[in-house]
């Protein structure tokens, strides 16, 4: 299906040339004007090489048909920590003006420490993106803190500031076997099923109306493509998920209430596995309304075997949305290796473009400078589209491109 690797390859080395480009002038001069729409990039191309011939004179390189949106050069204050890109600017026609026309949200995982400290994350997220993911605001250990406590300070963050935005949140996530509290490992398992059943009450009644979409259960498979084994699979036993999924749907039945995983991209036991356990929670009348498939990783998947997993759920009636999507290399990266990492974005999200049932496209993070990978992957990072200098990667070039197709 996806032969077309001699447009891939050409448009390696126009990505390549772009982005060294970008890169020369964010690490260059200041007032060198930003990229317009995809169609006039190349006489912004030919202009960018005329300006690096010679010194930058004022802005008048923009295509007279674009009205050019003032860029904000931000000002950071002294506690924040400033990119090393001293002109620090948004883009034109940001990723979130794209997505819509493919009813897809585009969207990041985020937390509310830098959304509050760093100017220069605000900015680009609520520019960029139209949906957002807390990476861990909502998880046992941060929202449910002691028992009968639920601390909403850090999730309401990211509520708030969606909503300021007109962004559309996803909530991550409700069930999962990591990031528990403390005091939960002490409760007896007969008392567990009420400790669950409250904790998804109230925290999806709290956001009822502001959370669109709930992982209600992650990660609940394992690699064997059987339950995994968690405290709440031993103490409520099997039957846990499918209460879960109701209990969410009682308390918000509104809310899209997915199923999430890692691994399930590529033909193996979990992702059968997955299917088998989606498909048995709809046969039995379970309310479950898709498959989010997070997307961690280190080469492409199998673009056919993507396309036709995605295809099995819309056969099922399901959404399917790409929920943790990141890339990472070996640091530091190469331009080869970042080239390949906008290979594999591009392919992913081509999948899931191609997919009707594919609606959210959500990378694990949007800038380099706050991922989860080098603490997990030592000597592995740079897995997100934008550098920790919030400068666009070939990777951001990647997505604009296939967003921008059909324009
Ligand atoms: O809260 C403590 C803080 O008090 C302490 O000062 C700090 C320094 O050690 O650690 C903080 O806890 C960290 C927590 O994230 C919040 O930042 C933990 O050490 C750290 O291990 C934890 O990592 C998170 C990880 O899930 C936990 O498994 C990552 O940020 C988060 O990106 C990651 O996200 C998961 C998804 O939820 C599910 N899919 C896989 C994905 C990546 O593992």
């Amino acid at each position: 299906m996806y032969n077309n690797h001699h447009v891939i390859r050409n448009s390696r080395w126009f990505i390549f040339l772009l982005w060294m480009i970008i890169w020369l002038s964010a690490c260059s001069t200041a007032d060198l004007p930003h990229e317009g729409d995809l169609t006039s990039f190349t006489s912004i191309l030919a202009a960018q090489l005329q300006s690096l011939a010679q010194p930058p004179t004022t802005p008048t390189l923009l295509p007279t048909s674009l009205t050019p949106i003032p860029t904000p050069t931000m000002v950071p204050p002294a506690s924040s920590p400033s990119p090393a890109s001293p002109h620090f600017s948004l883009t034109i026609h940001p990723l979130r003006q794209y997505a819509p026309a493919h009813n897809l949200y585009i969207g990041a995982a985020v937390s509310p420490k830098p959304l509050l400290e760093d100017p220069y994350y605000a900015a680009v997220l609520g520019h960029e993106y139209n949906l957002l993911t807390p990476e861990n605001a909502m998880k046992f250990e941060f929202i449910h803190p002691e028992p009968g406590f639920f601390d909403f300070t850090q999730a309401d963050v990211l509520v708030e500031y969606a909503e300021q935005h007109g962004m559309t949140v996803r909530g991550h996530t409700l069930v999962w076997h990591l990031q528990l509290a403390d005091w939960v490992e002490a409760v007896p398992c007969d008392q567990m099923e009420a400790v669950l059943k409250d904790h998804i009450e109230t925290i999806v009644g709290h956001y009822r109306g502001q959370v669109y979409a709930w992982d209600v259960i992650n990660e609940g498979i394992g690699d064997d493509g059987k339950l995994r084994d968690t405290i709440w699979l031993r103490c409520i036993g099997p039957d846990y998920i499918e209460k879960a999924f109701t209990w969410a749907y009682a308390a918000d039945p509104a809310a899209k209430l997915f199923y999430n995983d890692y691994d399930i991209e590529l033909e193996n036991q979990k992702s059968s596995g997955v299917y088998e356990l989606v498909a048995s929670l709809l046969q039995k009348g379970i309310p479950i309304h898709g498959v989010g498939i997070q997307m961690h990783l280190v080469e492409a998947p199998p673009a056919a075997y993507l396309a036709k997993y995605m295809g099995s759920f819309a056969d099922l009636g399901l959404e399917v949305q790409i929920t943790e999507m990141d890339v990472r290399l070996p640091e530091p990266p190469t331009s080869e290796t970042l080239i390949q990492q906008a290979d594999i974005y591009r392919l992913v999200l081509r999948v899931c473009l191609e997919a009707p049932n594919c609606t959210a496209f959500v990378t694990w993070g949007f800038t380099d400078r706050y991922s989860w990978v080098p603490e997990f992957f030592p000597g592995f990072g740079s897995a997100l589209v934008f550098d920790a200098d919030y400068v666009l990667k070939p990777a951001y070039i990647a997505l604009r491109e296939e967003l921008g197709k059909g324009e």
